[in-house]
């Protein structure tokens, strides 16, 4: 066990009424699952297997639902990264104003690519798709703080001063030595005889008419939560042939 793992129990601890007012600011607990994540991820540099499980526990949501959002979010990391993770905008308005030489500029500065982390712990680098805030292309975040109008001269000093511990953002917190990368690939997980927590339990997890752990089929599972048929939701699922046939004929047929 990690010194981080070992630890976590008094964190949780610490946490908890920090956890409970944010959880009591919302009608509903859901509401506070974002909030809850970024506290965790604050403390412990990312946002950890069992800060998920924490959370999921704490607003009685399946693991699943929290690792999915996680695993959403550019924002959020499930595994440690960088002191400084500098996420560089990759959409329309940010390539047209020259974004791929900021990208490249990084990418030489750094000599690392998309998803990677130097060496020394010091740097995690991400292209990302628009970060809304076009009107000042080209625009990154680091640690998740805007940086507008960015140029390559401007990148020489934003480095030097992350080196010196001088920038104005400050770092992340390291409570592990951060990998090569902090994404999670599906396949070298399997490989390694593991895969996502919330799918451990599930016999098929890819699989919407596959059971879970209770013998359920998993859409049956979803169809009858009432509150999924509202939207786009609905118009979605009932172009799944699978979900027709469910909805029309029931689904022992
Ligand atoms: S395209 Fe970069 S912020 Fe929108």
């Amino acid at each position: 066990m990690t010194n981080r793992e070992q630890e976590f129990p008094a964190l949780y601890e610490r946490l908890k009424p920090q956890c409970q007012n944010i959880i009591a600011r919302y009608e509903v607990s859901r509401s506070a699952l974002l909030p809850l994540i970024h506290l965790f991820q604050e403390h412990e540099g990312y946002t950890s297997a069992q800060a998920m499980r924490a959370v999921s526990e704490m607003l009685d949501l399946s693991l699943a639902v929290v690792e999915s959002t996680v695993s959403f979010y550019t924002l959020f990391f499930r595994r440690p990264v960088g002191k400084y993770v500098l996420q560089v905008c990759r959409g329309l308005a940010c390539t047209l104003n020259g974004a791929e030489d900021i990208m490249a500029y990084f990418r030489e500065k750094l000599r690392i690519s998309h998803l990677q982390t130097t060496d020394d712990g010091t740097f995690s680098y991400e292209e990302v798709e628009c970060l809304a805030a076009c009107d000042r292309a080209t625009c990154m975040q680091v640690n998740l703080e805007f940086v507008y109008d960015v140029t390559p001269e401007m990148i020489d000093t934003m480095i030097e001063a992350m080196r010196a511990g001088t920038y104005a953002v400050k770092p992340m917190v390291q409570t592990e030595k951060p990998p090569a990368t902090w994404i999670l690939n599906q396949d070298s997980q399997v490989a390694d005889g593991g895969k996502s927590a919330g799918a451990l339990d599930q016999v098929d997890p890819n699989n919407a008419g596959g059971l879970d752990k209770d013998g359920v089929i998993m859409v049956d599972r979803i169809l009858a939560q009432e509150w999924r048929f509202t939207g786009r939701t609905k118009e979605r699922l009932a172009t799944e042939p699978d979900v027709v046939d469910i909805l029309e004929n029931g689904a022992a047929h």
